[in-house]
């Protein structure tokens, strides 16, 4: 069973953080996403157990489902479940974040309205659509209040979005401190090589010695370019939400 969690936020970087983490010869994580908190909770334990790989003595197990962050029942079920979980959570700008969700969301649909079209309740008031999930789900203060009922801030670490892309050995350090690990996860297995400009990863191989990998096409696609009058009004919407998530965290992320 698992004994931390990366707990969201989706489009935060939250596959790179899990990928990374897998390098670690003592982390074991399920690769698809369990959804086990929010969707399938009527499933069981057992069946959640059965998604788990399995593990030896001194070996971490670690999910990730990014639904978890926003989903109000997941903090007190997590709780439930074991009040000793350590909970990951991949923070990024929301306003990117948000650009970033809905040109995945766009990607599947062939008639998608636009971005500055969806983002405002209506366009003459430009008050920015809270209950639209790109924009809810960047909130952070407003989502983290529900977990914080229930965990203390020492068992949650929040991993910089930006930061990861820049410098993902220091910030896996800090995970990997976090959760424990010895520092495995260094330098050492990044290299920057993606035709998108992110880091990737030397995977160890005992046949083949390592080879490289790079996320998959899903992950970095191109954001399309949005008025930069709407971008200024959802920054001026975030800003305040942004400031009472550092506080609450005791950290500065940047982003105002
Ligand atoms: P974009 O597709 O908007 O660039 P998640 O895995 O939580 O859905 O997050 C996806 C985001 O991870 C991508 O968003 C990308 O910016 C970010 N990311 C961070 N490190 C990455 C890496 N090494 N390779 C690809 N994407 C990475």
């Amino acid at each position: 069973m698992p004994q931390a969690l990366i707990i969201g936020v989706k489009k935060g970087g939250t596959r790179a953080v899990l990928e990374f983490l897998r390098l670690h010869p003592d982390v074991r994580a399920p690769g698809p996403e369990p959804h086990f908190f929010d969707r399938h909770y009527h499933n069981g334990l057992e069946w959640y157990r059965s998604l788990m790989p399995r593990s030896e003595e001194g070996q971490l197990t670690i999910e990730k489902t990014p639904s978890y962050f926003i989903t109000k029942d997941v903090p007190r079920r997590v709780y439930q479940f074991s009040k000793h979980l350590k909970l990951i959570v991949v923070v990024r700008d929301p306003v990117t974040r948000a650009i970033s969700d809905y040109t995945q969301v766009a990607s599947k649909k062939m008639d998608s309205r636009s971005f500055e079209e969806m983002v405002f309740v209506d366009n003459t008031t430009r008050i920015v659509d809270t209950q639209w999930s790109p924009v809810r789900i960047g909130v952070y203060a407003k989502h983290l209040k529900h977990w914080l009922q229930y965990f203390p801030l020492e068992q949650m670490h929040f991993v910089s979005g930006e930061r990861l892309i820049e410098n993902p050995a220091d910030e896996m350090l800090k995970v990997q401190q976090f959760l424990g690990l010895r520092p495995v996860i260094n330098h050492k297995h990044f290299y920057l090589k993606s035709r998108k400009g992110f880091p990737c990863i030397l995977k160890p191989n005992r046949q083949k010695g390592s080879h490289p990998h790079c996320l998959g096409e899903t992950k970095g696609r191109i954001h399309p370019m949005i008025d930069p009058s709407v971008i200024r009004r959802l920054r001026d919407f975030y800003k305040p939400f942004n400031i009472k998530f550092y506080r609450m965290v005791n950290q500065d992320f940047g982003w105002v």
